[in-house]
Formats: C-alpha cells, structure tokens, sequence
C-alpha cells in the first residue's frame, strides 16, 4: 500500500526520521479523542458549506466518509499510523483516500492548533459529567450507610487524638459534603471551558469567511473566543481540571486513612467485606486493606499530573507550541485515575460494616464528654473559660483515680463545683452528650437524621 503523503513534505526536503516520527507522535494517546475530532468536522464542514466554501456536494461526501471513518475506529477495523502524528491528521488522511478532493477541502480555514483546543473542551465537557455522575455514585453510597448508623455513636478525633463523642451517620456525612464541592467545582470548570475556540486558526485566525458563531452553535458551547492567539494556547481548563480531579483525589485519600486505621485490629471500628481486601504471601492471619492504600497513593499521581501540567505551561511563548500536546498526558491521566479510584471508593464504602458493639464499648476512654460537661456548667450560670478549668480538673482527677466522668459521685462532682446538679447525668456519658448537640449541622442523631433527609432527595434528582 502506498504510504498516504502529508502535504507539508513539499516544504521539507528528507523525509522524516525513524526516531523523530515515535518522539513527536501523539496519536497512541489522542486517538480517544476521535469522536470529538469527527463531531468537530462535521461542523466546520457544514459552516463550510453554509459559506460558499465548498459546495453542498462536498459536503455530503465528507460527513458520509467522516461518520464511516467513526465505525471503523469503534469496531477496531481503523488502521492506526504512527507516521500520522496524531488522531486530527489520521483522520483528515483516512478522509481523503476514502472521498477523494472534498476530503482536502476539509482543513480550510483551520488548523491543527484550533482543531486540538477545541477537541479537549467537547472531551472534557463529557468527562466532568461521567466524573459528576460517579462522584453522585459515591455520595448515595454514603448517604445509604448513614442512615443504617443515625443512633450509633463513635468518637471524633482531632490531631487523632480522641474528641467528642458523634454519631457515625454524621462522620460518613462530612464525606458526602466534601464530595458535592467537588460536583460544584467541576461544574464551574466545566462552564468556564464551554467557549468555541474553533476558526482561531493556527494563531491568527483567517482570511476566509469563517463562521465562528454557527461551528459553536452546532457543537454545543455558549461563546466564542475572542482573541485568537490566546485561543490557542489558552489549557487553562486543563490545569483547572486536574486541579479539581486533585480535590476529588485529596478527598478520597482521607476516607482511605481513615479506614485504613479504623480496620487495625487498634481500632477494628469497621470490618470491609473479603472480596475488597487482600492478604499476606507470609502472614496467614492478615486481611489487609490494600485498596484503600492504592487509593491513597493514586493521589500521588494526580497531584504529579498538576504539577506536570502547571509547569509544561509555565513560561511558554505566546501562541501555539507543541509542548501543548502533552497536556492531554495529564488531563488523561488524572481523571483515569480519579475515576477508577470513585469506583473502588464506592465499592468499599458499600461493602464496610461498622463494628458498633466494639466501638460502643469502648466509649467510656478518652472523655469524650468533657466538652459537653464544661457546656452544661455553662448552662449554670458558670463562665466558659471557668468551666473549662474546672473540667480539666475534673478529668486530671478521674485519670489519678482510674475513673470516667460519669462514675464521679455528686458529691465529688460539687467538691470541684458546687453550681452541679443531679441533672448533669443527663449529659455525662458518651451517647448523653451526643444527645446534648443543638446547634444545627452539629454531629448528633437528629442533625444527621435532617442531613440525610436533605441529601436524599438532592441526590434523587441527579
Ligand atoms: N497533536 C498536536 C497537539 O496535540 C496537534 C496540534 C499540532 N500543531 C502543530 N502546529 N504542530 O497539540
């Protein structure tokens, strides 16, 4: 088969080098982006048809050859040439052998550099909206086990270090709260990305009378771009994007640490189905949680993607340069990642069973309901910088005397502060002091009860 020829080699006189043609290749990478590339033509044909630029003829001859080009890539049957470059010239190539001369009427009035911008932003446009929809996957996850553990109480941490007492649906919450921001933050790039840069050209735009308007119209964007140098340098969206998948990423890296330590026999406040752990080749007895720590270590990778991206764009020269292609390493590889990584998310999260009867007994460690005794002092009529004092004292005596709060007699409770009453059994205790929380967004049973509500029926319209 005769090689197909690119009419750039009348300009360069060898042709090119073996080693040149792998290193400059992006086509083993671009090649997913093929249905874009096509969508995309098929609307700069058509906008070139509606301006005289070719002929109505011509224009059926490309869509036709454009849409059969589409079926042999999905069935696997297209040929894939590396001496191509990249999917834009592969299918502009393909194009001709299959129609002939309207095939090379196709690239009037555009460029590579046009043609790829635009490409990444009807890719990505779709890409936000299948990470929304698993993200959405994973907070109805949570939101199911929440409501299984809206009575269950366990300690909150912070420095790790043990806290007040919460109920456990509120702990799974905090989760789902994380995630919308990241729906809401992918959805503001994905707005600020959705503008038609397609008729920039390569830098300049064109002396022909391309109709910016309609190409946009056609593939969906609410705006134009209106400087064309900036139009086609601007991956902007790009670092924007795998910043946002960075977030997801982060977020996702703190569920997994935090599993990962509740499912030490330490801790053992969660038990994760087999199918989703692994054990030893040594240690017969482990069952090791080693999803979640390639969920936590694929963060890593995204937060190289970002940097990668950031720095590829840092100080280049205005206008196009093909330092450029590389963004789409990045942005590929991040949300692969970060998708793959909600979808284990999901899994284990709906396969983890909370061991309450464990974590209940072991309430009683750690005063978790100090605060809310310093709270109820308060309530006396005692100020809260003194209430503090006296509840520290409190606990430095119950630690020397191997005791909790709750075990303290009245009559050692009013030693320390005579403002106590029979009452401040109601509050001491673990789950008392849960039951104590009013604020609203507060991490008691009721608040968390209100908070499922809420994202139920949010989530049930998505
Ligand atoms: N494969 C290239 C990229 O991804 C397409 C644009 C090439 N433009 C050029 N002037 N060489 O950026």
């Amino acid at each position: 088969m005769a090689k197909k020829r690119k009419s750039w080699e009348k300009r360069l006189a060898s042709e090119p080098d073996k080693l040149a043609i792998d290193f400059v290749e992006s086509i083993s990478y671009d090649r997913r982006l093929y249905k874009y590339d096509i969508a995309g033509s098929i609307a700069h044909a058509k906008m070139l048809s509606e301006q005289k630029l070719i002929s109505k003829a011509d224009y059926n001859k490309i869509v036709d050859g454009l849409l059969a080009i589409e079926q042999e890539i999905t069935d696997g049957s297209f040929k894939f040439d590396k001496y191509q470059e990249d999917i834009h010239m592969a299918i502009e190539a393909a194009l001709i052998e299959k129609v002939g001369q309207a095939g090379e009427k196709l690239h009037t009035g555009r460029s590579r550099n046009d043609q790829v911008a635009t490409d990444m932003r009807l890719w990505m446009r779709d890409e936000i909206e299948i990470l929304q929809t698993k993200i959405t996957q994973l907070q109805k996850a949570f939101v199911e086990a929440a409501g299984k553990y809206t009575e269950d109480v366990m300690p909150s941490y912070t420095h790790l270090q043990r806290a007040q007492p919460v109920v456990i649906a509120a702990y799974l919450l905090s989760f789902v709260e994380q995630l919308e921001r990241d729906i809401a933050r992918l959805g503001n790039c994905s707005e600020l990305l959705n503008v038609s840069v397609l008729g920039s050209g390569a830098v300049a735009g064109s002396t022909l009378p391309i109709d910016r308007e309609s190409t946009a119209g056609q593939l969906g964007f609410c705006d134009i771009s209106r400087n064309s140098i900036d139009a086609v340098s601007d991956r902007d969206f790009c670092a924007e994007f795998i910043f946002d998948c960075a977030l997801v990423a982060t977020h996702l890296s703190k569920l997994a640490e935090d599993w990962i330590i509740f499912s030490s026999s330490e801790f053992d406040f969660i038990r994760i189905k087999d199918s989703f752990c692994t054990s030893s080749s040594m240690m017969p007895q482990k069952r090791n949680p080693d999803i979640l720590e390639l969920i936590r270590s694929k963060t890593g990778r995204v937060y190289g993607s970002l940097i990668a991206m950031l720095t590829l764009l840092k100080a280049l020269p205005s206008g196009y340069n093909r330092d450029l292609q590389e963004d789409k390493i990045h942005v590929f590889g991040a949300a692969d990642t970060v998708e793959q990584s909600l979808e284990m998310a999901c899994a284990i999260v709906s396969n983890t069973k909370f061991n309450v009867d464990k974590i209940k007994a072991g309430l009683d460690e750690g005063f978790l309901d100090a605060a809310a005794l310093a709270e109820y002092l308060v309530d006396k009529g005692i100020a809260f910088r003194q209430a503090h004092g006296i509840v520290g004292e409190l606990v430095a005596f119950c630690e020397k005397n191997n005791k909790s709060l709750k075990q303290l007699s009245i009559e050692q409770l009013k030693k320390y502060c005579p403002a106590v009453e029979k009452d401040v059994y109601e509050h001491l205790g673990a789950i008392n002091a849960v039951k104590s929380y009013v604020t609203i967004g507060s991490a008691g049973s009721k608040q968390a009860k209100i908070q499922i509500n809420y994202w139920q029926k949010l989530l049930a319209e998505r």
